[in-house]
């Protein structure tokens, strides 16, 4: 995922800081936050509030981040391993 982030010049500082989160439509993760602090929790009504629907998708994972960040979701535990030592591929034994 690309995210591009974009300081002002004068008086640069991280407040000032913009990140871009959705390419497509050019929104940015202040206005993400602003829609979901009225209360959105779904990224996509969020994305229609600030005018278009997600394009080709790919920011939204970045973007339902930030909104379940304003709310106080946890993310999403990882994946658990798979155990160790077990084998798909075992070596066929010739019959005698
Ligand atoms: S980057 Fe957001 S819809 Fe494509």
């Amino acid at each position: 995922m690309t995210i591009i982030i974009i300081r002002t010049i004068l008086g640069a500082s991280e407040k000032e800081c913009r990140m871009y989160i959705c390419l497509c439509n050019g929104y940015r993760d202040a206005e993400i936050r602003e829609v979901a602090e009225s209360g959105v929790r779904c990224v996509r009504e969020v994305y229609l509030t600030l005018g278009n629907g997600p394009c080709c998708g790919t920011c939204l994972d970045c973007a339902q981040d930030i909104v379940d960040d304003v709310h106080g979701v946890a993310s999403a535990a990882p994946a658990a391993e798979e155990p160790a030592g077990q084998d798909d591929e075992a070596p066929l034994m010739a019959a005698e």
